[in-house]
């Protein structure tokens, strides 16, 4: 029998299939991961923006990982939209109920368009309850900003963001800088100390980037499952982001979905 490393997306549904559990599960399957998932809340969505969002009791949340974790096992796990206070403290709960160590955090507070997917006054409840949980942190320039109330625009200022964001409880943080000007999209790995590590990729000029971040945090969550360390899978993760930006897709009438599967592009011409 073969054995597959098993990761969990807890996050919402996007209908579209960019973003969200419908994203991660595709770059699990495209890691080499079995992906499971607990959905957080329904958005309706395109790539053209959100409409409206209905969040699931906390209690369903927490029922999805528990037999999820009791029945398969999980060897890592993500976060995304967690919409309210209630489905955060639901997930802490799970997540030390059923000893999930290995956590990826993405920090996901609003869509590209602007539309809240957490609540205003539950910020507080995720650094409380899942920061201290959680093996890295994913925030964007917008969300360091949020999270670290001052404005983050040069590298000096993702340095010091990052340094508060650690003292926060997780084992790291990555500050995405897609939102960034420049020719290379950069990030920032903080894990303590004085040493800053920086992934670099090339700016790609498309308006193709739905569903970035989640996909991103994704692949991240994928590798850890695979057993790389948190640098090495950060590493790697950063490599597939780019391809799959690189040959994103051409679909919808907004921001399109990303090439989730520009990896396997052989294995698909042999079916
Ligand atoms: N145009 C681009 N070209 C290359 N890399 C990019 C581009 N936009 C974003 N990235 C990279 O994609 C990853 C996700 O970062 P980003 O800042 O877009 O996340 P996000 O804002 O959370 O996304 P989302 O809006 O989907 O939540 C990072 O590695 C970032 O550097
Ligand atoms: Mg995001």
């Amino acid at each position: 029998m073969m054995s597959v490393p098993r990761a969990l997306t807890i996050a919402g549904s996007d209908p579209s299939g960019g973003a969200g559990v419908q994203a991660d599960l595709k770059t699990f399957t495209a890691l080499g991961v079995y992906g499971m998932s607990a959905i957080t809340s329904l958005t309706v969505q395109n790539t053209e923006g959100v409409l409206y969002t209905k969040d699931l009791p906390g209690e369903l949340v927490y029922d999805q990982i528990r037999v999820v974790a009791e029945d398969i096992g999980v060897d890592s796990a993500k976060t995304g939209m967690l919409s309210s206070s209630e489905i955060v403290i639901s997930v802490a709960k799970a997540v030390k109920d059923f000893g999930i160590d290995r956590l990826v955090v993405d920090t996901v507070l609003k869509s590209k368009g602007g539309y809240p997917l957490l609540k205003e006054d539950s910020v507080q409840a995720l650094i409380r309850e899942l920061f201290p949980l959680a093996l890295l942190v994913t925030p964007n320039i917008p969300e360091a900003e949020l999270l670290c109330g001052e404005k983050v625009e040069k590298l000096r200022d993702i340095e010091l963001c990052a340094k508060k964001l650690l003292d926060m409880g997780p084992r790291a943080v990555l500050i995405k800088g897609g939102h960034m000007r420049g020719s290379k999209a950069i990030d920032v790995l903080y894990t303590g100390g004085d040493e800053f590590h920086y992934f670099v990729g090339d700016r790609v000029k498309t308006k193709n980037t739905h569903g970035t971040g989640c996909t991103f945090s994704a692949a991240i969550t994928a590798f850890i499952a695979r057993g790389y360390e948190f640098y090495e899978a950060i590493k790697k993760a950063k490599d597939y982001i780019q391809g799959a930006i690189e040959k994103s897709l051409d679909l919808g009438k907004g921001n399109g979905p990303l090439n989730h599967m520009w990896n396997l592009e052989r294995c698909t011409e042999d079916f």
